[in-house]
């Protein structure tokens, strides 16, 4: 507790909100300089595609098909509607206030401090411990590539984590070093490159499902869905994970030229065109593929191995195994971005410590942040299992997409007169909906998530009571003395 506070002045100095209007004018502002203004709509499109269509697809696709049967092609429906109803949400935020933290910054600006640092702990999961996922995903296709272009693979030893038959996963590393090399150079770089990373994954799925479509057999998907509704449901909550990563644009409110019009269009677009690519996936999937064969795969690689079913040939595989290595590979590199961003934001706020914030004099990019987050990334990547990472990222996400949806309900009533780039449709239905489809979601995902969940929640608690609290340059500035 600050020194001296009344309970009172504690009670509400948790609750003390930021005003939209510093926060907008605060925007782009960090110490030692300001993120460049060089993104436009095609490029955030692209960073909200490039973070979301990944591993999920490509690897936790094969993980929910045993879950579900050929109804997985709802599952993904099901996950797709509860991203909408938040996407919805976090467009109409991120129009209104259009800076790098995302849901951290709404959270700040309408539900107080502390519920912001709650979302920005969570954030961590969704950005940071979401990316160590991924990088280990992209580590099992790098090796279905070598296996099936030159037959060999990465021994297990070093390429999987202690636990699963291995010491340390070295490919997830390396991507992880890769992609902190190219944010270093600059987000406008980054993001030309993710852009033509995003045109090559769409191809390559495209691809996948031409291929598929050739061993379709309707027979494949009776019956339809062998485990009910119950198996339906927890594989939505487990494909959930897909779907993360749409909101990636609204990290970059503070480097987008017209945020305003852009990061709302952004969002919904991104959603709309993953949903698709996701569901012809998997109807070609299970249709190519029957479903008991899914858990037998033994390798994360499911849809190089669909390929090889269908065809009988290893070329298509070899086409998809490296589409699928460069598609990952901006995943990672996108939403290491996006947790920079929040970083960078938070810092700025004074809730963590002030060497997220500094931006590099040459390229203007945060350089201490960019290599402290990819060594925590990469700490992780190397050691924890997949499984468990997908489903604790799902449950932070879903934490965080739902402050959004209360988020949206509260800035109306508080500053109904904000210019809003977008609002969403059918208020305050539609960001309800949101809050109890995440809550939904959250519900399925098993009681060991929950207990990581709470721990990490905790741990978050612990963190902000012993720093952010009283290092809040909000507090400062409520004490009457400017900006530090
Ligand atoms: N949605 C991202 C992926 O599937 C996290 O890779």
């Amino acid at each position: 507790m600050t020194g001296g506070t009344a309970p009172g002045s504690f009670a509400r100095s948790l609750l003390r909100t930021k005003p939209v209007d510093r926060i907008v004018s605060e925007g782009g502002a960090g110490e030692g300089g300001e993120l460049e203004r060089s993104l436009g709509l095609l490029q955030l499109t692209s960073i909200s595609v490039g973070a979301t269509l990944g591993t999920g697809i490509f690897v936790v696709l094969g993980e929910a098909v045993p879950l579900a049967g050929p109804a997985v092609v709802l599952s993904f429906v099901l996950a797709a509607v509860t991203a909408l109803f938040s996407a919805l949400s976090y467009a109409e935020l991120a129009g209104t206030i259009p800076v790098a933290g995302s849901s951290y910054s709404y959270a700040y600006a309408t539900l107080g401090e502390l519920v912001a640092w709650v979302c920005g702990w969570c954030l961590l999961l969704e950005y940071a411990v979401s990316v160590s996922a991924v990088s280990v995903g992209w580590g099992s296709y790098l090796n279905a590539f070598f296996d099936a272009a030159f037959g060999f693979t990465v021994p297990a030893a070093l390429s999987s984590p202690p636990g699963e038959g291995g010491i340390v996963n070295v490919p997830a590393v390396a991507v992880v070093v890769l992609a902190a090399f190219l944010l270093l150079r600059g987000a406008s770089e980054s993001a030309t490159a993710n852009t033509v990373m995003v045109f090559l994954k769409i191809g390559v799925l495209l691809f996948f499902c031409a291929v598929a479509f050739t061993a379709f057999r309707s027979r494949n998907l009776a019956p339809f869905a062998p485990m009910g509704w119950a198996g339906l449901s927890a594989a939505g909550s487990r494909v959930f994970f897909s779907y993360i990563g749409f909101d990636a644009a609204s990290t970059a409110g503070e480097e987008a030229r017209n945020p305003r019009r852009d990061l709302p269009m952004a969002i919904v677009v991104s959603l709309v065109v993953v949903t698709a690519v996701y569901v012809l996936v998997a109807l070609a999937a299970v249709g190519a593929m029957h479903w008991t064969e899914f858990d037998i795969s033994g390798s994360e690689a499911s849809l190089a191995r669909v390929l090889d079913e269908a065809t009988g040939r290893t070329w298509p595989s070899v086409v998809l195994s490296m589409g699928a290595v460069i598609a990952i590979s901006s995943v990672v590199l996108t939403v290491m971005y996006g947790q920079t961003r929040i970083l960078f934001a938070m810092s700025r706020d004074g809730l963590i410590p002030r060497v997220f914030q500094k931006v590099g004099p040459r390229r203007r990019v945060p350089v201490a942040n960019t290599v402290i987050v990819a060594l925590f990334i990469s700490v992780l990547a190397a050691v924890i299992p997949l499984g468990r990472l997908v489903d604790a990222t799902s449950i932070g996400t879903l934490f965080a997409f739902a402050l959004v949806g209360v988020g949206v309900i509260v800035l109306r009533r508080t500053r109904p007169d904000l210019p809003r780039g977008f609002r969403v449709p059918l208020f305050p239905v539609t960001p309800l909906l949101g809050v109890g489809f995440c809550g939904y979601l959250m519900a399925g995902l098993g009681g060991v998530t929950w207990a990581v969940f709470a721990l990490w929640t905790l741990a978050g608690l612990v963190a902000y009571f012993l720093y952010g609290h009283r290092r809040s340059r909000l507090a400062a500035g409520n004490r009457g003395r400017g900006s530090p």
